[in-house]
């Protein structure tokens, strides 16, 4: 035990010393937030409304006279905007330019296994993928990035993800004017080289921890506001770090939303966390000609020791009105799981292993009744990870026995779980079966997933999960 202390606190603190972490001060807000343009559907003779995503290689200036090579999806860098309503039945073409093969995996999308577009989905260069499915889930702001096992962070880093915003009657009580009173922000920390390139030196504990701040692929960024309320949806599409939001000048504002869906009703917060791959919407309200600095804080160690000023924001001299949020926001009933659910156990260990096992392509680790309800515990032995689901959507019961963080109510798809924790989630399942392609469940911090922190499981008919063979005989 005493040698396993040793090794975690080498670790602990190899990982501390490669964290450049500050930026603070060093902006001068100079570029106009970039907005991810809106793809538009063309529509099929049922309705069906038809998006093309084309991956591909290009380069971009982020820093003022240099140059990048990026990787992006119909662009240079990120991705477009993909927005639909609950209902909507939808497809896609996902043309892979690359010159390598990839994956697009629709992280927190309620889906038919084989349209999720993980590691089992692989595009190989110069194919088209193209699958399609009705959107069957409350409204969420999700997103899409590559998926491919053991090159998803390289893949990510590059710059291949995009917001997947999906409405419903609840979601429309709120600032939904997309680029106007409704933002998408997509926080990305990068290290530079100094010719200007992505440096890809990830040896931290961690992975790659960058010293720079991208929000929507801008460097330095501004942004003026010319509501009195405006809806920011965040997602931290970065491969490692950890941010703690928050405005310099102590504002509070109201979450509204987590990863899968919105909150019962508001709360009114000064900060929130949101480790890779989850996101939160917040409504801040702003008054004429004010200015203010969303930041990110120092808060504990590892992946969310850094410091960071992120997007100035200005507001016009003269600001529309938006709707108040008044009364409940979500309809959808909190996730409950029966007094007798199953509960299953996964241990996170100090070599990235879960159940001391790493991920293998052809084995099935669990099999779980489609639209089942279970608890999952999770217990963290090792250093900073977090957990996230495919194919469903969770609500933190308690963390070390305690009430979740205010932050981390409502629905969810992505935890983080601090070294030395247990989290115990209630867990909503998709409605679908099938017994050829599996669905993941990993560390999102994506060194840690590459390094096989992944495992599999199936979503079988209820009552025949005995009968299920846990190898795939033919693993795509
Ligand atoms: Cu964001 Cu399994 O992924
Ligand atoms: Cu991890």
């Amino acid at each position: 035990l005493f040698l396993l202390l040793c090794i975690f606190v080498v670790l602990a603190l190899a990982g501390c010393g490669n964290v450049k972490s500050t930026n603070v001060g060093n902006l001068k807000f100079e570029n106009p937030l970039k907005i991810p343009e809106l793809l538009e559907p063309t529509l099929e003779p049922d309705g069906t409304k038809h998006f093309t995503l084309t991956m591909m290689q290009g380069t971009t200036e982020f820093l003022e006279g240099k140059t990048t090579d990026t990787w992006g999806i119909n662009g240079s860098y990120l991705g477009p905007t993909v927005r639909v309503s609950r209902g909507d039945k939808v497809s896609f073409d996902v043309i892979n330019q690359l010159g390598e093969t990839s994956t697009l995996h629709w992280h927190g999308m309620m889906l038919p296994p084989e349209m999720d577009g993980g590691p089992h989905q692989m595009i190989e260069a110069g194919k088209t993928w193209s699958p399609h499915w009705k959107i069957d889930q409350p409204s969420a702001t999700t997103w899409f990035h590559p998926h491919l096992h053991g090159n998803t962070a390289q893949h990510v880093y590059r710059g291949l993800a995009g917001m997947f915003i999906i409405d419903d009657e609840d979601s429309k009580k709120l600032p939904s004017n997309y680029g106007v009173d409704d933002i998408p922000l997509i926080v990305q920390d990068k290290l530079f080289t100094s010719d200007g390139q992505f440096s890809e030196d990830d040896d931290t504990t961690f992975g790659i921890l960058g010293d720079e701040i991208l929000v929507n692929g801008t460097h330095d960024p501004f942004l003026e506001v010319t509501s009195s309320q405006v809806r920011f949806r965040l997602l931290n599409g970065s491969n490692a770090r950890a941010y703690t939001f928050g405005f310099t000048d102590e504002r509070s504002f109201q979450l509204v939303a987590n990863d899968a869906g919105l909150l019962q009703e508001p709360v009114t917060l000064e900060r929130f966390m949101l480790s890779p791959g989850e996101r939160a919407e917040i409504v801040v309200s702003f008054e004429p000609g004010e200015e203010t600095i969303l930041h990110s804080y120092k808060n504990g160690t590892g992946i969310a020791s850094g410091e960071f000023d992120l997007l100035k924001i200005v507001a016009a001299s003269e600001l529309s009105e938006s709707k108040q949020i008044e009364g409940q926001l979500s309809s959808v009933e909190p996730i409950e799981v029966p007094a007798d659910a199953k509960v299953r156990q996964f241990r996170l260990s100090m070599d990235n292993k879960i159940n001391d096992k790493s991920m293998d392509m052809s084995r099935i680790d669990e099999v779980v009744p489609a639209g089942g309800k279970e608890i999952w515990e999770i217990r963290n032995f090792g250093s900073e990870h977090n957990f996230h689901i495919h194919d469903a959507a969770f609500r933190v019961l308690d963390v070390n026995g305690k009430e979740p963080q205010e932050y981390e109510r409502g629905r969810k798809d992505t935890v983080f779980v601090p070294h030395g924790a247990t989290v115990r989630l209630a867990v909503e399942f998709g409605n679908y079966t099938d017994l050829k392609y599996p669905l993941m469940y990993h560390c999102h911090l994506l060194k840690h997933e590459d390094d096989g922190m992944m495992g599999q499981f199936l979503l079988v008919e209820p009552g025949t999960e005995s009968q299920v063979p846990m190898q795939l005989t033919e693993v795509s």
